[in-house]
């Protein structure tokens, strides 16, 4: 397997250019498929609040044996604690569960902008990273004007945007504000749950590569610049999804995949401007 390159982020720190995603692993299993994925290769384990695996992501860590300053582990703030003192207890009740000192990443998981208090949930993870409990702040599913009010309200762009991203919704705009903005794309739910990678353009660029269809999605996003996070439950998916560096995509090959985006391509229509999660 060639190495995994690496992002810088806009604070100066790096991620690997792809990460596991955990949800929805928990329990004994979780942890077993977390050590799994540490001992394929993965070093970004993107795990949340919500999710009720940082406990378990935490005990994969320690029984890996891997350096903690070789890892990049990241977790989410939810909905019902954005409020500023309730943030900070998250954060640290985050850090608790997982038995860590501190998170590398932490995301504000969705804007929910009718309850108006990500800006409130941003400052508390200001807070959080100058206590030393996260060294990048970051946030998720926030469209360009989310963004914008973090950015004008305290002068601080988060360095990552974790963005629901796959070749039925490519996410073209998005994107590129987050570039503009010097952010780097995260990827959620990068294969599309593996629910539509039997489209015959895959097929075929993955016949042409000699690689799976999930191979051929996560080498077109890494190729556009985006970190994916899939997640697999066998230790054989989970190599497949990291060997993705020996090979490119031509611009033909990108332009058919991205073709595949459809304005209706959301998996469950969760649109961030209306769409809330607590
Ligand atoms: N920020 C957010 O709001 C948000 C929302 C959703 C997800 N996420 C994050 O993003 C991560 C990934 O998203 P996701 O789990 O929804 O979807 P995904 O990674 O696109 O797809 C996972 C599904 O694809 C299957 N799969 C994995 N590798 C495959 C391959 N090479 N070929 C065929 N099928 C394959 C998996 O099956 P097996 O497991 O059975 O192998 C699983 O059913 C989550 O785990 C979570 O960390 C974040």
């Amino acid at each position: 397997m060639s190495a995994i390159p690496e992002l810088t982020l806009n604070d100066g720190t790096t991620l690997p250019a792809v990460g596991f995603g955990t949800y929805p692993l928990r329990g004994s299993a979780g942890v077993e498929a977390v050590v799994s994925a540490l001992e394929v290769g993965y070093r970004l384990i993107d795990s949340a609040f919500n999710y009720e695996n940082e406990g378990a992501v935490g005990e994969a860590l320690r029984r890996s044996g891997l350096p903690r300053a070789d890892l990049r582990i990241a977790s989410k703030l939810p909905g019902r604690r954005q409020r500023y003192q309730e943030a900070l207890n998250t954060v640290e009740e985050s850090l608790w569960r997982a038995g860590l000192d501190y998170y590398d990443l932490y995301l504000i998981h969705w804007p929910n902008p009718k309850q108006g208090l990500y800006v409130e949930a941003w400052r508390a993870l200001l807070e959080a990273k100058s206590r030393g409990w996260i060294r990048s702040v970051g946030v998720s599913n926030f469209l360009p004007e989310h963004l914008d009010a973090l950015i004008s309200e305290t002068g601080v762009a988060p360095s990552v945007n974790q963005i629901e991203l796959h070749p039925a919704f490519p996410q073209a705009e998005q994107r590129a504000a987050d570039k503009a903005r010097g952010i780097v794309t995260e990827s959620w739910s990068p294969l599309g749950r593996g629910g539509s990678l039997g489209d015959p353009t895959l097929l075929r660029i993955a016949e042409a590569h000699g690689k799976s269809p999930g191979q051929i999605v996560l080498r077109w996003q890494a190729q556009l610049g985006a970190l994916p996070l899939p997640k697999a439950g066998s230790r054989a998916r989970q190599a497949e999804n990291l060997a993705i560096f020996d090979f490119a995509l031509s611009e033909a090959e990108m332009a058919a995949i991205t073709a595949l985006g459809r304005p209706d391509g959301r998996l469950k229509g969760q649109d961030p401007a209306v769409y809330e999660e607590f």
